[in-house]
């Protein structure tokens, strides 16, 4: 960051300017990952007229901006182009279906294909002449239909996709099938629908292996049990990314989910973090997943910065053992960034104590630490049924002592305190059982006013009388991103502290529970500035 923009990041993906939302078509393609996102490219804030930006990398790291690379120009498309996904056809062909707004200002699906499939960039993209190959379904009101997926292979060979709809606030996942992805018929029922959840954006659905931390490609089906089917659905009346875990069948094309979508449901990310979508890295066999962090200041806030809008760090996403959840962990590229690594071992945190981290750059850095409690069989009672742990994270909040917890991270914080962004934890029991919950607490994040200083919380699935309490955070001058379990519960937030800018922020550790703990492993690094979307030209590889 600089005086001027102290709250541009280092390392989390954004635009030279203006305004980001969604990551659109993520792919890997010829030794090249691809990233595209939802763009305003005249003006920080959101409007009435999108387009695809598109930015390529080599490592995921450092990003080089190529041209716009769809843009509204035609009747299918003239009034936007939202978001939508990328897949790679047998004979290494890349394709993107995105929605278009068309002239009657109906949400439609639209094809386009690189003009030169030889640009190692795929810098130009030729819309089909068939487009709209998918309009808008008969009895959905035109703004209701949209956010087309990556497609996968059924057994019978035919390709499928989803797209994102809604019908008297039953959430839909609209299910298509095509041989030649210009031709699209309506599969009779939806894959999926939840009464009451309003509309679904951005749907994104994948396999994931039971027995490995490996992705798989998408059009992976379950052969001998060793594969479940991940169902994400974005909830626009809450902002939310929730995802259901369940087995698939292309043959009768029928997905049972596990559980159950209600807003208490597994989330990727119980913060800021929306319009995700995931793909397949060939490259390291993962399924890597992106997200929208959007703002939490003004507007006008925004016309001041000049932007709007960052991507959180690349994730590696899989199946928990338990099969229960998912798990998320940054990409391990963040390791070519990290310098001035500090740690230390089996250091106790008195009650009411803090230590601070020194010797790293804690506005742009990457914290692993392990908590480990004794006497946990003290811990206050708690039955959480019925429990909504945001609130009860915003009513304890850093402030408030219990007997564990809580404990963790005061990041981008002053020296005297005035400012602090506090990740923590506390832990309950309940009828033999513990329980973890994690909370991020942005209250006194800045002593500038009209910012949404939501408290975030969560349980984590942990037991922490098998496993130590671990916490990872990377903090990226406005981003703090958090990792609780080991990746079982993730929390995102934005902060604009007033003070606790560049070398005025800190980074302590902190017990405010009446029980000390241990801190068994402490490890921190600062994270160097990646080259993302600096302007430059793009050099030939050939
Ligand atoms: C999600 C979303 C998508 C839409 C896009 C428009 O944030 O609303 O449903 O395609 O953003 O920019």
């Amino acid at each position: 960051s600089s005086p001027e923009q102290p709250y541009r990041t280092a390392f989390h993906f954004q635009p030279p300017k203006n305004w980001m939302n969604d990551p659109n078509g993520p792919m890997y393609y010829n030794g090249v990952y691809h990233l595209f996102y939802q763009h305003n490219p005249f003006g920080p804030l959101f409007s009435n007229q999108m387009y695809w930006g598109h930015s390529v990398s080599h490592d995921l790291i450092n990003w080089t901006p190529l041209e716009l690379a769809i843009s509204p120009t035609q009747p299918f498309d003239i009034n936007s182009c939202w978001s939508g996904s990328a897949t790679i056809l047998p004979g290494n062909k890349p394709v993107i279906l995105y929605t278009g707004i068309d002239s009657n200002n109906r949400q439609v699906q639209n094809l386009a294909v690189p003009k030169n499939s030889s640009d190692p960039y795929l810098r130009e993209w030729v819309k089909s002449a068939t487009n709209p190959v998918i309009n808008l379904p008969n009895g959905i009101q035109h703004d209701d239909f949209r956010d087309p997926t990556t497609a996968w292979l059924g057994d019978d060979g035919k390709w499928r996709i989803l797209v994102g709809s809604q019908k008297d606030k039953t959430g839909i996942a609209f299910l298509y099938q095509s041989t030649d992805f210009e031709n699209w018929s309506t599969h009779e029922s939806p894959l999926h629908e939840v009464a009451g959840t309003g509309i679904w954006e951005c749907p994104d659905f994948f396999p994931v292996l039971v027995d490995s931390t490996n992705g798989a490609d998408t059009s992976v089906l379950n052969i001998n049990s060793r594969v479940k089917h991940v169902l994400k659905v974005g909830l626009f009346d809450y902002a939310r990314d929730y995802y259901l875990i369940g087995d698939y069948s292309s043959v009768n094309e029928q997905y049972v989910p596990q559980n159950e979508l209600t807003l208490g449901t597994l989330r990727y990310d119980y913060g800021k973090y929306y319009a995700s979508k995931s793909f397949f890295d060939p490259v390291k066999n993962r399924r890597i997943l992106m997200a929208w962090v959007n703002e939490s200041d003004s507007e006008a806030d925004d016309i001041a910065k000049g932007w709007s809008g960052l991507h959180s760090f690349p994730r590696s996403i899989w199946l928990d053992q338990n099969q229960k959840q998912l798990v998320q962990w940054p990409i391990e590229e963040i390791e070519m960034l990290h310098e001035n690594e500090v740690g230390f071992q089996n250091t106790n945190l008195e009650d009411a104590s803090l230590l601070e981290i020194e010797g790293i750059t804690a506005w742009q850095a990457d914290v692993m630490i392990s908590f480990k409690l004794t006497n946990i069989q003290e811990a206050e009672k708690l039955d959480p049924s019925g429990v909504d742990p945001q609130l009860l994270c915003s009513e304890m909040n850093a402030l408030k002592r219990g007997k564990f917890g809580p404990f963790g991270l005061l990041a981008l914080a002053t020296y005297e305190l005035s400012e602090q962004t506090a990740i923590f934890f506390r832990v309950f029991q309940n009828k033999g059982q513990y329980i973890v919950l994690m909370c991020s607490d942005q209250s006194r994040s800045s002593t500038r006013v009209g910012l949404d200083k939501t408290t975030y919380g969560a349980f984590v699935d942990i037991d922490p009388q098998q496993e130590e309490i671990s916490l990872r955070t990377l903090i990226d001058q406005s981003i703090v991103e958090s990792f609780g379990g080991g990746g079982k519960t993730c929390i995102t937030s934005r902060v604009y502290p007033a003070f606790a800018i560049g070398e005025q922020a800190k980074l302590f550790l902190f017990n405010y529970g009446r029980e000390s703990v241990m801190i068994s492993d402490l490890k921190a690094w600062s994270v160097k500035k990646a080259r993302i979307n600096i302007e430059e030209t793009v050099m030939c590889t050939d």
